[in-house]
């Protein structure tokens, strides 16, 4: 036996191609179950694909690089739920394109921060951190005030994520400038962009600037979405219940 092994050892292709077989076993054993087990596939109620205005606040995020410095992912241990509030779930990123879970934290998780400030917080912070958290050193965003929105290419945007899989329907992509523009006017009527997007869609002036709908308008729209939209509430319902009925 041991002889053998000192052959294997000693041929640098046989070790190689023995190492990928172990290799290849041990991987297939740790992801296999994943496909089968029922909590990895939950589904949540309310999920829903992001407006055109939350998108293209989600595409300022991606384009900032906020993901150097935060995560948005709650790991399921106990000192991350308690600063951060439930665990991140599977379902939460069902529409997200690329993923924007990150590793990094040099700042805090933003996975459940919609809702946590108010929209002035969320502008004043992103203008000038230092302002409401001194110790802050987080860089300062001040222009996206000034930046009008870039509506130009939002259809070719739903479009290209519906090809990847979000629900956006051709009603969608067809009023999705107007969509984008009713959402950030307090005074808007939003009839059309809740019956297309849920009665629970935040319809604001984000950024306190009337008449102006600015890249911040949709940063703060989309941060204010962020662990909103799945009901967790529900989901841990049925957990406990399949706890209490013994079938978990
Ligand atoms: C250089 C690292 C860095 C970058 C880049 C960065 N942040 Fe931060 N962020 C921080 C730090 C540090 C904090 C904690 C102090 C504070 O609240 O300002 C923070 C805090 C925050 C908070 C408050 C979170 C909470 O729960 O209190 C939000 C929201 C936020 N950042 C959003 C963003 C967004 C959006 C971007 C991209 C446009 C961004 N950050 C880019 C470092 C960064």
């Amino acid at each position: 036996m041991l002889e053998k092994h000192e052959k294997i050892e000693k041929s640098s292709v046989l070790l190689l191609i023995f190492s990928i077989i172990v290799i290849s076993i041990g991987g297939l054993v740790e992801i296999v179950p994943l496909f089968r087990i029922e909590t990895t596939i939950e589904k949540v109620s309310g999920m829903r694909p992001l407006t055109p205005l939350e998108l293209t606040g989600e595409q300022i995020y991606i384009r900032e690089n906020c993901t150097a410095c935060h995560s948005q992912q709650i790991r399921p241990l106990r000192d991350e739920v308690e600063r951060y509030g439930h665990y991140s779930l599977a379902a939460e990123s069902m529409y997200e394109h690329p993923f924007l879970w990150g590793s990094k934290r040099t700042g805090p998780d933003l996975a459940r921060v919609g809702g946590k400030y108010s929209d002035e917080w969320h502008t004043a912070h992103l203008t000038r951190p230092r302002d409401v958290v001194p110790e802050s050193i987080m860089p300062s965003y001040s222009f996206m005030k000034n930046h009008g929105v870039d509506l130009l290419d939002i259809k070719n945007l739903m479009k290209a994520y519906r090809t990847v899989g979000v629900p956006y329907t051709d009603d969608m992509i067809e009023n999705a400038y107007n969509d984008a523009m009713a959402q950030a006017h307090a005074d808007s009527d939003p009839s059309g962009l809740n019956a297309r997007y849920g009665k629970k869609v935040n319809v604001r002036d984000f950024d306190g600037q009337k008449n102006f709908v600015s890249e911040m308008d949709a940063l703060v729209a989309y941060l204010q979405t962020l662990g909103t939209l799945a009901d967790i509430k529900d989901y841990d319902i049925n957990l406990n219940e399949k706890d209490a009925s013994g079938s978990k």
